[in-house]
């Protein structure tokens, strides 16, 4: 494994900003971990990371713990941090069982009313590389920075799941909505904050967390009034994106999907289980690895390789008909729901990893009946520039929605396409 790593790193054109680097490297290899006294421990072995006896029977949002102080903030190298919290609560998976959920809080210095859930794009089916561990080691592009500088609260939901379920964007939607619901109840109660405003946030496949929560909220919550939702680089089907990444630099996330996806199918999962070779080169054993990897590490790991190798049948194991369900289930957005929030909606037309037609479909639907979007089609770049050339922007929409700073214009009602050309100027600092 460390030979072919080593020699993975000779590929390091590797353009792919649009995954959090955040590297399970200096966890993994306990003995040197520096992370017992002052950083939690591994989710994995942390005893917080465990919903109390007879939870299943609460309400989804129901939260069940708060750890106050989660990270020593002296060590986070986030700007115009305050303070950490966690909250544990109740939530719903995709099979519409009960799961439960984390999310971390982050407190500005300068504290307003709104609140920003930030869906960070993670990309792993390892537990261990959720965001509410590693963000102790910081924040990957500044934007949780940034967003506390404008004076919002931000709160990152492990909309994975328990099961570190990537790929899986009805559980990722319920967790996100459910988040919410408990952050607003927890500040609340023990911040005396009422009347919050919340807006969600999500680039990539933190786009298909916010996509499916503003899709499920009218139905799931209608209690909640979001103020709007910036979703950036959505992928509306995972079913035609899937098997283009195979044998592509990377062809790792192919790997993390299938793994994170039948995480929550437990029959898909023991077919898996069932067609990997169990020995030989590109066996079981090496596929799960996976498992014990960052998005970012097995982006390095799995780089070029055929994955479909990995199946006795090659991808027609993949196409079998209980497989196709899950996958067209899980991965087709547009059709859950008619989102009833505000949303600034962003794209690059040479999106080089989901194509802009998908997307331009979903916002013309959701249009038609009767949404409030505003579509920016940005004809510079693709993903992983949209990825920057979209942050002021983001930033400026919920400047509109929850106050705070500049404003981006949005339509009162409807829907609103814009064609744009826009380079974030690297010399002009995001604010
Ligand atoms: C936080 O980190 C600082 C710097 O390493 C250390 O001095 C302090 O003891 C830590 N606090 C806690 C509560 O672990
Ligand atoms: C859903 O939960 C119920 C009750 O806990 C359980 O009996 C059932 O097996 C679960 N279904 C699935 C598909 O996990
Ligand atoms: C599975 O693949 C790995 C990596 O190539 C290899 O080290 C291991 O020996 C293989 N296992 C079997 C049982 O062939
Ligand atoms: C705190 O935030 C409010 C509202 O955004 C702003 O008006 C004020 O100037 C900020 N104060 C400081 C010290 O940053």
């Amino acid at each position: 494994m460390n030979i072919r790593l080593c020699l993975l790193w000779a590929f390091f054109a590797f353009g792919v900003e649009a995954i959090w680097k955040f590297s399970v490297k200096h966890i993994t290899t306990d003995g040197d971990n520096d992370a017992t006294e002052t950083y939690l421990p591994l989710p994995s072995t942390d005893p917080w990371y465990r919903a109390p006896d007879g939870w299943e029977a609460a309400q989804p949002g129901t939260v069940f713990k708060v750890r106050h102080h989660a990270y020593n903030v002296s060590l986070v190298p986030v700007a115009n941090l305050k303070e950490v919290f966690q909250v544990l609560f109740r939530s719903t998976n995709s099979l519409e069982n009960a799961t439960w959920g984390v999310t971390t809080v982050f407190i500005p210095k300068n504290c307003t009313q709104g609140i920003v859930s930030y869906q960070l794009p993670y990309d792993t089916s390892c537990l261990d590389a959720s965001p509410s561990f590693g963000l102790q080691w910081g924040d990957p592009y500044g934007e949780i920075g940034q967003s506390l500088g404008r004076g919002w609260w931000v709160s990152v939901p492990d909309f994975e799941g328990p099961l570190a379920s990537y790929g899986a964007s009805i559980v990722a939607g319920y967790i996100t909505i459910d988040s919410v619901r408990a952050v607003l109840a927890t500040v609340a109660k023990e911040f005396g904050v009422k009347n919050a405003r919340v807006g969600l946030w999500g680039y990539s496949n933190g786009a298909s967390a916010t996509e499916a929560a503003v899709e499920f909220a009218p139905k799931y919550a209608p209690e909640l009034k979001l103020a709007g939702a910036a979703i950036g680089g959505l992928t509306p089907s995972l079913s035609t994106s899937g098997p283009m990444l195979r044998g592509t630099q990377v062809s790792g996330l192919l790997v993390q999907g299938i793994i994170g996806v039948t995480s929550q199918y437990p029959e898909q999962r023991k077919w898996v289980l069932s067609r990997l070779h169990q020995s030989g080169p590109y066996n079981a054993t090496e596929f799960f690895w996976a498992t014990y990897m960052s998005g970012w590490q097995s982006l390095l790991y799995y780089a070029y390789v055929d994955v479909f190798q990995y199946f006795i049948g090659g991808r027609a194991d993949l196409e079998e008909p209980g497989m196709l369900a899950m996958f067209y289930r899980e991965g087709t957005l547009g059709v859950f729901g008619i989102p009833n929030t505000p949303i600034f909606m962003y794209h690059a037309i040479d999106d080089d990893t989901t194509p802009i037609g998908e997307t331009d479909s979903v916002v013309r639907n959701f249009c038609e009946k009767g949404s409030n979007i505003l579509y920016h089609r940005n004809s510079w770049g693709g993903h992983n520039d949209e990825l920057t050339n979209g942050r002021q922007r983001s930033l400026d929409f919920f400047g509109t929605v929850l106050g705070g700073g500049n404003t981006l214009p949005f339509p009162a009602t409807g829907c609103e396409t814009v064609d744009i050309k826009f380079m974030q100027d690297p010399n002009k600092p995001i604010a």
